[in-house]
């Protein structure tokens, strides 16, 4: 077979993603396809799943897949009907089957449509993320491949649900939905939810034309009853109506709309492309992901799965310490990870933590091996409904018990690649004569380093994962470039400023920040070697 090389398809912190184009090159889908296929164990009469978020080349992707699968000796596909499954419903399937793995089409928040993004990913068979150990091996194969397998069978129908043959091949196209439904009934209160929605509790959650509408229409308002018209946004588009389905305050224009401001919804709440990252918003009030964590982890009690306690907490390390406070309150063990869901599956694994989280709007728990922006929705309505308060006072009783971390996310995006590595090298030059106690104004040095992480449980080690300067009494800066885009580089700066006294702030994160957002530039010289004077996303 006639292949070319790509110099290697390196996988990021969510597999591969590149541009549409990119991927239309002659062999390159199949390339990468095989690399995968070709890493794993014997794949013989295996069961593989396959969905995608809808995006643009989804269901070309998927013909191009099923006509691999069988030629590479698969013995089942399970694939989501018109080729759809959100990421934590890929997951959900393939812990209930037991099947081999799984094969995600997205790139996430990313856009999409012909001019956009697209990306695979490979599950392992506890439903999560592969491994870096995995990650690794498929880009290593992708530097040297010299051939693909790949079968002359007709393309198949995606639209109707059933059992064909593709070959050796059974194929089944399954409810994109009915599974992970079932799932949610299992884990939360439906009747509790049931009667907050029928006691004229108003709420909207914003699909974003991506993947999750089918599964909120049907779970929010058909089975729990919220009124028709409660998700919007919600027939997911292949370029995802020209939009960015990225759940925050500015893409989430229409849902902000419609809970800030007069006639304001008591709820508010968005997902993205693929379906694991949340957005929650109260009356008025937007809740950062950290805040999230830590506020699901103080009350999960109150959720029938999690009634009888957690068994530890896990987020990634740039994610505000908040969730560490509850932790601590509740003694069990928080664990710190570098950014990716795939560092929490071994602790999932082994049943050390139960709720997981990480700063970029990705919440979860041991249900899934991935985040799960419907379960964060679910869980927080379960909250609501069993707490009889707004968001805002929730949120509000959680900080006057623990003290609050203000935080925020400084993205410079699509900046030179050589720019961005010489910054952070700079930055590496800098941290190595930074001296404990040395002072920035009020801001004393604890510590300064490139965050390593050795699992506990497999004992392989990440290094360089971000770059944090720690100042006494809990305030932090980090630094670090994305895994994720695609173009250019992009420069993540995380700010965290912890109180304990509330009230002495204003209530604007970003003037409680003013003095940390200068010290960053101070110390990495953004200005100087960017040339840029703001960020281009706040989150
Ligand atoms: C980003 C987020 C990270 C998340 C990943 C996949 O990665 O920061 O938390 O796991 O997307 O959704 P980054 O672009 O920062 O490498
Ligand atoms: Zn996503």
């Amino acid at each position: 077979m006639n292949t070319q090389f790509f110099e290697g398809q390196k996988p990021g912190t969510s597999g591969l993603r590149k541009k549409v184009s990119v991927f239309q090159q002659p062999h390159y889908l199949e390339n990468f396809i095989q690399s995968i296929f070709d890493s794993l164990e014997d794949c013989q009469n295996k069961t593989l799943v396959v969905g995608g978020d809808g995006r643009y080349y989804n269901k070309t992707a998927i013909q191009t897949i099923v006509k691999m699968a069988t030629a590479n000796g698969f013995g089942r596909m399970l694939i989501g009907q018109n080729g759809i499954l959100s990421t934590p419903a890929v997951s959900a399937i393939i812990r209930k089957y037991h099947a081999f793995g799984g094969i995600i089409l997205s790139a996430s928040h990313n856009p999409g449509g012909p001019d956009g993004d697209f990306g695979i990913k490979y599950n392992i068979s506890n439903g999560g993320p592969a491994p870096e150990k995995l990650t690794e091996a498929i880009y290593e194969h992708s530097l040297k491949i010299s051939n693909y397998r790949i079968s002359e069978t007709m393309d198949i129908d995606l639209s109707e649900l059933g059992q064909m043959q593709v070959g050796e091949m059974t194929v089944e196209i399954i409810d994109s939905v009915a599974d992970y439904a079932e799932l949610m009934a299992q884990i939360f209160d439906f009747d509790k939810i049931k009667d907050l929605f029928q006691s004229g509790f108003t709420l909207c959650f914003d699909a974003m034309h991506a993947v999750t509408g089918p599964y909120a229409r049907l779970i929010l308002e058909d089975q729990l009853g919220a009124p028709s018209g409660t998700v919007i946004n919600a027939i997911p588009l292949e370029d995802f109506g020209g939009g960015h389905p990225d759940p925050n305050l500015v893409y989430a224009t229409d849902l902000v709309k419609k809970v800030y401001g007069e006639n304001a919804l008591q709820f508010g709440a968005a997902s993205d492309g693929d379906g694991d990252r949340n957005m929650i918003l109260g009356q008025d009030f937007f809740v950062t992901p950290s805040d999230s964590l830590a506020v699901l982890a103080a009350n999960a009690h109150l959720i029938p799965a999690y009634k009888e306690g957690l068994a530890g907490i896990a987020r990634s390390m740039p994610t505000s310490a908040a969730a560490d406070r509850v932790a601590a309150a509740l003694g069990i063990d928080c664990f710190e990870t570098p950014t990716g869901w795939k560092f929490f599956g071994n602790l999932l694994d082994a049943g050390k933590v139960t709720l997981c989280g990480e700063e970029s709007f990705g919440t979860s728990s041991n249900h899934v091996r991935e985040k799960d922006g419907v379960w964060a929705v679910l869980f927080w309505l379960n909250i609501l409904a069993v707490r009889q308060e707004s968001v805002e006072s929730i949120v509000r009783a959680h900080w006057a018990k623990y003290g609050r971390h203000f935080y925020s996310r400084h993205d410079y995006e699509n900046i030179n690649i050589n720019t961005a590595e010489k910054l952070m090298d700079n930055l590496s030059k800098t941290f190595n004569v930074m001296k404990k106690g040395q002072s920035f104004g009020s801001y004393l040095v604890d510590y300064c380093d490139n965050f390593s992480y050795t699992d506990p449980i497999d004992a392989s080690t990440s290094a360089k994962q971000g770059m944090r300067i720690v100042f006494q009494e809990g305030s932090r800066i980090v630094f670090r470039l994305s895994g994720t885009g695609t173009n250019g580089a992009t420069l993540r700066v995380y700010l965290e400023f912890f109180e304990t006294n509330i009230a002495k702030h204003s209530l604007d994160v970003q003037e409680v920040l003013a003095d940390l957002i200068v010290l960053a530039d101070v110390i990495a010289g953004i200005k100087k070697f960017t040339g840029r004077d703001k960020p281009s996303l706040i989150t």
